[in-house]
């Protein structure tokens, strides 16, 4: 039965084990994300943070534990350890319910900008251009990137490229946003223009899920701060009280290192 009621939660990650080869990158990570929640995902370079959101979507696969979309299984594992998902088709729409963000844009350099973002509403939702055509204009409006609406991202700035690609997901129309260090590729005079529009965007109440090496955006933006190390989850406490006293010697440690 479908669950309606607006306290399930939008992401429920529980024990998520993933192994490459014989390296566990994720030793069991837990976290739950409410509708409307902005938690930012922060940790030292190699502890598992892009593997984690990787699996939310579905981009890896893990091999252990259970992750639900919006309370939809998407992946269990039993008694005995047998993880399971559900069939490719369920797999596929449960996963449209999220949209993601890289550090590497990810653009389709060939199409423009306009043609970017209608490109997977019309193939993969099977909407009609105008219609495609229309969303997109709003979200590049929104972006404030109309007047780049032809143009190809080559001629782009980083800074423009990335709130394209955010554009791009939200024409998907997401329930959830998962960005994986939206910034860290951008000169730091562009990192400005992306993390104000991912902050319009918290305003707006979507639920997002944020890599980032931004503290400054963790600390007014996000709701709670995840510090992430060795593969391990440590803590996910609201962000004052995240920045006020992280609460774990790693997490301290690394704040002191970044800030
Ligand atoms: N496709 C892959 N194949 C093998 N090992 C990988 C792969 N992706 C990530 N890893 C390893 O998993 C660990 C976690 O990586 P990652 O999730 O990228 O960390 P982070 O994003 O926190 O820097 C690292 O040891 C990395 O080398
Ligand atoms: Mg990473």
């Amino acid at each position: 039965m479908p669950n309606t009621t607006s306290d399930v939660p939008m992401i429920e990650a529980r024990g998520v084990v993933k192994r490459f080869g014989h390296n566990v990158v994720l030793r069991g990570v837990s976290l739950s994300v409410a509708r409307g929640e902005v938690v930012a995902v922060i940790g030292p370079s190699g502890s598992g943070k892009s593997t984690f959101l990787r699996c939310l979507n579905h981009l890896e696969t893990i091999d252990g534990g259970h992750v639900a979309i919006e309370g939809e299984p998407l992946a269990t594992t039993d008694a005995r350890g047998h993880c399971r998902y559900v069939p490719d088709a369920e797999v596929r729409r449960i996963c449209a319910k999220t949209g993601m963000v890289f550090q590497h844009f990810n653009l389709f350099p060939h199409l423009t900008v306009l043609e970017n973002l209608i490109e997977a509403p019309m193939v993969v939702q099977g909407l009609p251009r105008a219609e495609t055509v229309a969303r997109a204009e709003k979200l590049l409006d929104k972006v404030g990137l109309s007047q780049k609406r032809d143009n190809y991202p080559a001629r782009l700035s980083g800074g423009q490229k990335q709130r394209v690609a955010i554009a791009r997901a939200l024409a998907m129309q997401p329930d959830i946003m998962l960005f994986d260090e939206p910034t860290s590729a951008l000169d730091p005079e562009l990192t400005g223009e992306v993390l104000r529009t991912m902050r319009e965007l918290a305003e707006e109440r979507m639920t997002m899920l944020v890599v980032t090496h931004e503290m400054g955006f963790a600390r007014e933006v996000a709701h709670r701060v995840a510090f992430m190390d060795q593969g391990e989850l440590i803590t996910a406490r609201p962000a004052q009280e995240f920045f006020a006293d992280p609460g774990h010697e790693r997490a301290r440690a690394f704040l002191e290192h970044m800030l």
